[in-house]
């Protein structure tokens, strides 16, 4: 059973919590002075990943700053393409790279035999975090959901529209099925594993799934999350499980019916009328601040905070950004994003 005096968990077992919980999607990263500095340590962003020392000093330094009801494993999606064998390597200011898998023949590169062994040390770093983490607050594993991770490892790279990626699934759907057959199975897999060192709840990432059309967003971005779904649930029933399936749209009310997930992340574009009337009955729903509104600052972001709050905080609901932080954010602005929510109807 989930430890009920967290409030992140409460939340996600369809409870209303005053105040509401909060974390920031990429809560650790760039913006922070202290993680730049971190960096240096590692000679590439996988080496830091995989170096447990640095992945958990990560995941705390947000904890330091802003008390956050959970903090997120430090590790990355494209975890999976490397330790399936995929050569997979972050450039400065380009982003990932791999080399590219195009068709049928190109899987037998995978391996995804040795996918939790090779992670291993990810799963070393959820151990030591599940010890040293503030009592009150949750231990969030994640991974990629598969048609996400599935971009990367077509297109090599990401800022593209797709193309190379949906030309596949068109042109040979039972290939590029095996690819996702493959992810769907090594990602239920490492998220079990996840859990099985501490992770007290997880979110699956489907950033890209606004590149699909209904039929190819019931394909490729509901069923899979629900194979995961049901694979994860199996063995740990009460494990809640978060799905972010970025840029759905009106196809967020399916996705929430079909997958089986706890919650939902909504992005900026999400109306919060909808998102209450049609959501919010059905899971918990976390969200949704645009994340240039936490670069900007100030009194639009007070306005608009205050406004989500109004709107999704009467039911279950978890504070966040309706994506990741961006490098350019001032720090203090986080802070003072996280003392608003926590002060919120407070008198
Ligand atoms: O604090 C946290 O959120 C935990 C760590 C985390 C990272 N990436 C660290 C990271 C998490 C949860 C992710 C998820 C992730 N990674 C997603 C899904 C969420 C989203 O933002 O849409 C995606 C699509 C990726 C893939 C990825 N990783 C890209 C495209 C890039 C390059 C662009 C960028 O933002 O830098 C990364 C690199 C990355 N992942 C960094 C960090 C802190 C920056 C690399 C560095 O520090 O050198």
């Amino acid at each position: 059973m989930a430890k009920p005096e967290k409030r992140f968990l409460r939340a996600l077992q369809g409870q209303i919590t005053t105040p509401a919980p909060f974390w920031f999607m990429r809560q650790a990263g760039r913006y922070l002075p202290e993680y730049r500095s971190l960096r240096t340590q590692a000679a590439s962003f996988l080496e830091f990943c995989y170096t447990p020392d640095l992945a958990v000093e990560a995941t705390l330094q947000p904890l330091r700053r802003f008390s956050p009801d959970a903090a997120i494993l430090f590790s990355d999606i494209l975890v999976i393409p490397d330790a399936l064998g995929q050569q997979v390597s972050f450039q400065e200011g380009r982003g990932p790279v791999l080399v590219p898998l195009r068709r049928s023949a190109d899987l037998k590169v995978l391996d995804p035999g040795r996918v939790n062994d090779l992670l291993a040390p990810v799963f070393e770093t959820v151990r030591r975090l599940a010890r040293e983490i503030p009592s009150g607050t949750t231990l969030i594993g994640f991974a990629g959901a598969p048609w996400t991770v599935a971009t990367y490892m077509v297109e090599g790279r990401g800022g593209t529209r797709f193309e190379k990626t949906l030309a596949w699934e068109a042109e040979d759907p039972a290939g590029f099925g095996r690819l996702m057959d493959i992810l769907v199975d090594v990602t239920a897999g490492y998220l079990l594993e996840q859990v099985r060192n501490g992770a007290e709840a997880l979110q699956l990432f489907d950033t890209w799934a606004g590149a699909l059309d209904k039929p190819r967003f019931r394909k490729l971005s509901i069923k899979p999350t629900r194979a995961i779904v049901e694979r994860v649930k199996a063995e740990f029933p009460d494990i809640p499980i978060l799905g972010f399936p970025r840029g759905a749209g009106p196809l967020y009310a399916e996705y929430v019916q079909q997958t089986g997930v706890d919650g939902v992340g909504l992005d900026s574009s999400v109306d919060l009328a909808w998102a209450a009337e049609e959501l919010q009955g059905r899971c918990t729903v976390q969200g949704n601040l645009d994340p240039q509104l936490l670069v900007a600052g100030g009194v639009e972001m007070r306005v608009r905070t205050e406004h989500i709050l109004e709107k999704l905080a009467d039911g279950p609901f978890v504070f966040n950004l309706g994506h990741g932080i961006v490098p350019e954010t001032p720090a203090g602005n986080v802070e003072e994003l996280a003392q608003l929510i926590k002060d919120w109807r407070k008198l």
